[in-house]
């Protein structure tokens, strides 16, 4: 890496960790690293020492994500390239002709596009539950939509628009006294809010590891319930899975039923390094978001012709439109002449935007992570004041 590169990374003012989080701890970094210089082999698959090392690195972060989402078997996380091909795993291999689904209004595209796929395809009946004015939902607006076909609840616990968070435990323990199975986008979540499956009644849980759990882009999960009989999801791929070779079908046993081809082994093990990372330092991680969300919304409040959107939740997200000047007007000034990456329009969740009334044209987001500094909220603010109209 040039001179050059390095100090444009130290003046760069980074607010876009709730599309991925960066930097990344040095940790993640040598964890990528030491696979690549080190034993970079197709794990599961040779009989060789470098295969079996790479082998033992997969099942030791298996080991660290069932334990960081509270459930005993490592075999029941499922790795895959991001959240959304888990999320599209756990909702269309579930899903039957006659199912009828709850989802909320907060849902990101990765659940509600494949659940108006299957819509669509005249496969499954869905309700979106409006929730109160940030789109929470109560067990009385699950009462209202819920038939006796419902069968699945599809919700995000944390909006990445709003920072809106499910009460997730209540919700999934009525579901399950419901006979209603959960799937529960942690994308946002993951290394934010405390999550134990068993505790909270979550029959199965997908995260992207690349944002608030800190790893690398390249890797997300799915975590099955020990109590959730996984054979009630269908895979959606099939191949080579280094076990059972002399079958020409897919192995019906966790994780390779639903693990098919060559592993990204250097992001499952900076995955890995990721959550030991938030794990030391949660209470330290945790206070620095919301210490920042509310500095930022105190000082930005003086601002001429900023509308900042309300959240009930406080986990480092904001969102905030001007006056007479688009969201992307406002990131492209704050790129371009302040050196600022925030993120504008849509965030790829139409709904959300749709409940806090800022459909099309969506908003400004900042999202904080915990490098930003009180410092950085003060360049940013004034380089809003320099924008103002
Ligand atoms: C709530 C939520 N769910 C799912 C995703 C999809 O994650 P990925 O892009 O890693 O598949 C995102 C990404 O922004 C998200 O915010």
């Amino acid at each position: 890496m040039s001179t050059k590169s390095l100090k444009f990374k130290n003046d760069l003012i980074y607010f876009d960790n709730s599309a991925t989080s960066f930097p990344k701890p040095d940790e993640v970094i040598c964890g990528v690293v030491s696979v690549l210089s080190c034993y970079s082999a197709n794990p599961g698959r040779s009989g060789h020492k470098l295969s079996m090392r790479a082998g033992k690195a997969i099942f030791d972060a298996r080991l660290k994500v069932a334990s960081y989402f509270g459930v005993s078997n490592p075999m029941s996380v499922v790795f895959d390239v991001n959240a959304t091909a888990l999320l599209n795993l756990a909702i269309k291999g579930f899903a039957y002709k006659g199912l009828h689904v709850i989802t909320s209004s907060l849902e990101h595209n990765s659940t509600i596009r494949p659940l108006m796929r299957l819509k669509n395809d005249g496969i499954i009946s869905m309700d979106i539950a409006s929730g109160d004015m940030h789109g929470i939902l109560s067990i009385e607006n699950l009462e209202e939509l819920k038939n006796s076909n419902t069968k699945l609840l599809v919700i995000n616990h944390t909006s990445n628009v709003t920072g809106a968070t499910q009460p997730i435990k209540k919700i999934c323990r009525w579901c399950r006294k419901n006979g209603i199975v959960t799937i529960v986008d942690a994308s946002q979540s993951a290394g934010f809010e405390d999550i134990n499956m068993k505790k909270d009644c979550i029959d199965i849980l997908c995260f992207a590891g690349h944002k608030g759990l800190y790893g690398p882009m390249g890797v997300g999960g799915m975590v099955i319930n020990d109590e959730f009989d996984y054979k009630r999801i269908k895979p959606l791929k099939e191949g080579g899975t280094g076990s059972l070779s002399e079958e020409i079908t897919q192995p019906q046993f966790l994780p390779d039923i639903f693990e098919s081809g060559t592993p990204s082994l250097p992001m499952i093990v900076g995955l890995r390094a990721g959550i030991e990372f938030v794990e030391d330092n949660m209470d330290a991680i945790k206070s620095k978001k919301i210490e920042l969300e509310k500095y930022f919304i105190d000082k930005a409040k003086n601002i001429k012709g900023i509308k900042i959107y309300p959240s009930k939740h406080r986990n480092g997200v904001v969102c905030f439109t001007m006056k007479n000047i688009s969201a992307s007007k406002i990131t492209e000034i704050l790129s371009e002449d302040y050196n600022i990456m925030s993120r504008q329009g849509l965030h790829c969740a139409p709904l959300a935007h749709k409940k806090i009334g800022t459909f099309p044209t969506g908003t400004v987001r900042f999202s904080f992570g915990y490098k930003n500094s009180i410092k950085q909220i003060d360049k940013a603010i004034e380089a809003l004041k320099g924008i103002e109209v």
